[in-house]
């Protein structure tokens, strides 16, 4: 079985992992940075490239005893070229650069937006054998939606290589909006998932936000809800610029005030990408609907895309939630995609880069009638 070994190192997570032709996990090795990264509250760039370098050797070593496989059986290899932490892209494409080189195997990098989209077509390594065609045949057009630490992307796809940018965040991506709605609340990082814990036993009701809709078009805004929620914990500030001083801080918040302001912030973002996706539907008419992205691993938000797909009839192909948040098993599977058309791979002096071309999408930006 045509086995493709892929590295993810965009951000602060080394992993490796193996995915078969028919988009079956073999592995999926995720070395998590968390810990070095919580004492500043967010992800350090230099501190992530040098635990990238210690860390790939053992993961791969990890990797490939897990799958039971050795270098010999590596049919091809991918990595997450883009976009990313320029540092850390860097470790893991030099590595992967050098894997296929010294194997003599086929090289693809991957852009990672691209690799989170189709992370719902990876399957169990106890799922029966398919063919790759068969499984991306889903039935178009299609709304393709990536909402992650990083990105707020949503494509309107007429087939899974017409990927067209339709709509995508003008300040910050709804994954760093909670992260930092977490650190206003005084959550320790990785905020998005400490904001859904703490959310459990909140209130979504006490601070109502109001979900902004920009004229003529798909695009998001979280900065508003952002301040909103600052105001609501810290009070109104008084004075100007640097001058200005808060009354309150997130340590005089009750355990039963940040649970509702977590609760009502995580209602507002979700509310928003909901409010997109149903405008969006409304003008492309999807029969499917691709999402993927670490913010997916929030249950809040995937329950509401469950209920607006049986809604709205469309099928969704969502991710189980560890193919959510980065991982290198979404690399090996787009890759898996790429290769029934594309046998050769990228040149090896092909660059890591930090931006995504892939998110700017294939054609140019479409504006939308609401
Ligand atoms: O896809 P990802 O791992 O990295 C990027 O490509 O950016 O996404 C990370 C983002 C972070 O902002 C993190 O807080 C958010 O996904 N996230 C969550 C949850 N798990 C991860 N947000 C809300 N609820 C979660 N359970
Ligand atoms: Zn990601």
């Amino acid at each position: 079985m045509s086995c493709i070994l892929a590295l993810e190192s965009s951000c602060d997570e080394t992993a490796a992992a193996v995915v078969d032709a028919s988009l079956r996990v073999r592995c999926d090795i995720v070395a998590s940075q968390h810990d070095l990264h919580a004492e500043y509250g967010g992800v350090v760039p230099e501190i992530a490239s040098r635990a990238h370098l210690e860390r790939f050797l053992p993961v791969i070593r990890a990797a490939l005893s897990e799958s039971g496989l050795s270098l010999n059986d590596v049919s091809a290899v991918a990595v997450g070229i883009r976009p990313g932490l320029i540092g850390s892209l860097l470790v893991g494409t030099s590595a992967a650069k050098a894997l296929a080189w010294s194997l003599d195997v086929p090289f693809y990098g991957v852009d990672h937006v691209a690799a989170h989209l189709f992370a719902g077509l990876l399957r169990e390594s106890s799922a029966p054998e398919l063919s790759v065609a068969d499984l991306s045949a889903a039935d178009f057009p299609a709304l393709g939606l990536v909402v992650s630490g990083g990105h707020t992307s949503l494509f309107s796809m007429s087939s899974a290589s017409e990927c067209l940018l339709i709509g995508r965040t003008i300040d910050d991506a709804v994954g760093e909006a909670l992260d930092k709605a977490a650190a206003m609340l005084g959550l320790p990082h990785p905020g998005g998932p400490n904001l859904e814990r703490c959310a459990l036993h909140g209130d979504a009701s006490v601070l109502r936000f109001t979900t902004p809709v920009l004229p003529n078009s798909l695009d998001f805004s979280l900065s508003g809800l952002k301040t909103k929620l600052l105001y609501a914990v810290r009070g109104v500030p008084q004075g100007r610029g640097s001058n200005s001083t808060f009354a309150h801080s997130s340590h005089d918040l009750t355990a039963t005030r940040r649970a509702d302001l977590a609760a009502s912030f995580q209602h507002a973002a979700v509310k928003q990408v909901m409010h997109r996706l149903t405008h969006a539907a409304s003008l492309t008419h999807p029969r499917t609907l691709f999402v993927g992205g670490g913010v997916l691993a929030n249950q809040v938000l995937r329950r509401e895309l469950t209920a607006w797909s049986l809604e709205h009839a469309v099928r969704l192909i969502v991710p189980a939630p560890r193919h959510c948040v980065d991982n290198a098993a979404m690399i090996a599977g787009y890759a898996q995609l790429r290769r029934q058309t594309d046998e050769v791979g990228d040149d090896l002096s092909m660059p890591a880069e930090p931006v995504s071309t892939f998110a700017r999408g294939t054609t140019s930006k479409r504006t939308v009638k609401p």
